[in-house]
């Protein structure tokens, strides 16, 4: 169905067609939110649960078209209904596993804890289901070329989706040092204009702005509307996981703030439409180093608080002035939600004990996980809550972190040992 979609300002309410392919307010410069007639479609909630069913248990036949099987466009009417199914570039993307924590949740009094292992996607983070969303809006627009600024996995998804249309260019802006070496050889190897520049996270997205000013460049940093409309499926693939149950509580890794609110605008249609039937609460979890949202959470919101952010080995949320904070702070109140944040030792445990118990996930996931057990110690969660935690992406895109975590002398470190070639020398380190 066409022209269900428009973008509204999220301050001063101004709206603007969505193929205007804006990313700010053209009034006031703020935030803008893609807004859709749901409702159009005359269906009631259990006849979208139905749909939704049907197609993902679909057999993944030679003739499917890649989409048919992604976790993302499988809820395409919620998506982005105005793109035509002939738009679509998918890779697919979504459609990740939800594990049980098992013994992993035990250990932290978490009897029903799950981890929405966004890892698995083709880039090996969330971030894919956003970029499917933004390249295939790009493309309908007619942009040739697409930018962002990123810690490292946005510049990932964002060069393998460009990857896929050929002719169009992406640009990765990069703080220079400061993301993994595996992330920044996922641009390169996809062919992006990668660009490494003497500063931070914030000062690259500043930069990523002025660029996409001046030039016909699409701007797909999370501050895009439509890129984020792709990361509302991770809330609502979790609730089909579950099979139609909604989690106590979704908790989310914060660093720009996109995810979170994402994860919390998807809801709030699947209330509105009756999909679901009660709202989770959320939690959003900052590493101490780079706190802000998490600074201004305990002032109540009523200072949007900006840092210097601090080195992390949460690289990837090393972020001072999240971009999505009015968004963020929208679903936090909402949702009954609550934003916490956890020291360096914290999220460095949680990433080796999650790895430990053979989940492959990142030390920003860790944040949340550790976020997750501190709210728990603190009786915020209780021992019986169904918790879904996100795990926003795969452990070996930080595999020099988790070297240097087992070589070093952290609580749970499981060291290499060099020995002589020989058997006696092997009987003797197994004691
Ligand atoms: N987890 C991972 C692995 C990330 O890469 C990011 C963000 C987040 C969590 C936080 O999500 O920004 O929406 O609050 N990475 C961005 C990037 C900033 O450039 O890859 P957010």
């Amino acid at each position: 169905m066409k022209g269900l979609s428009s973008l509204k300002c999220v301050a001063c309410g101004a709206s603007f067609p969505l193929a205007e392919a804006r990313t700010a307010c053209l009034a006031c410069g703020s935030l803008l939110d893609v807004v859709s007639d749901l409702h159009a479609f005359g269906r009631t909630g259990s006849a979208w649960q139905d749909l939704f069913d049907r197609r993902r248990a679909a057999p993944h036949s030679e003739a499917s078209r890649p989409f048919e099987t992604s976790g993302v466009w499988r809820f395409r009417e919620h998506v982005l209904p105005d793109l035509p199914e002939s738009g679509i570039v998918s890779k697919p993307e979504g459609a990740t596993r939800l594990y049980a924590g098992g013994a992993l949740g035990e250990e932290l009094s978490l009897a029903r804890l799950f981890l929405k292992h966004e890892g698995e996607n083709p880039t090996l983070s969330f971030k894919d289901r956003g970029m499917t969303v933004g390249v295939s809006w790009a493309r309908a627009c007619g942009f040739q070329t697409v930018a962002c600024a990123s810690t490292g996995d946005t510049s990932a998804a964002l060069a393998a989706y460009a990857a896929a249309v050929p002719g169009m260019r992406a640009v990765v802006l990069l703080p220079q040092g400061k993301i993994t070496d595996e992330q920044l050889s996922q641009a390169l190897a996809c062919g992006a204009t990668t660009l490494g520049l003497d500063t931070d996270f914030d000062g690259c997205m500043r930069l990523v702005a002025e660029l996409t000013a001046a030039r016909p460049v699409f701007l797909l940093n999370s501050k895009n509307a439509v890129r984020i409309e792709g990361q509302k499926t991770i809330g609502w693939e979790a609730v089909q996981d579950l099979g139609w149950r909604v989690p106590d509580w979704i908790v989310v890794p914060v660093g720009n703030a996109g995810n979170l609110s994402a994860i919390g605008k998807g809801l709030r249609e699947w209330l509105d439409l009756g999909v679901i039937g009660k709202k989770p609460r959320l939690a959003g979890i900052q590493a101490s180093a780079a706190d802000p949202f998490y600074q201004s959470y305990r002032k109540g919101f009523s200072e949007r608080v900006t840092r210097v952010a601090d080195e992390t080995a949460a690289s990837a949320i090393r972020i001072g002035a999240p971009v999505s904070h009015p968004k963020a702070e929208r679903e936090i109140r909402f949702f009954d939600g609550v934003v916490e944040s956890v020291t360096e030792t914290e999220l460095l445990d949680a990433f080796a004990l999650a790895n430990r118990h053979g989940f492959a996930i990142c030390p920003n996931s860790a944040v949340a996980l550790a976020g997750a057990a501190k709210l728990r110690q603190a009786g915020a969660i209780k021992k019986d809550d169904l918790v879904v935690v996100v795990a926003t992406a795969h452990a070996l895109k930080f595999s020099g972190t988790m070297s240097r975590y087992h070589r070093g002398g952290g609580r749970l470190a499981n060291p290499p040992r060099l020995l002589p070639a020989t058997l006696d020398a092997i009987l003797a380190a197994l004691g």
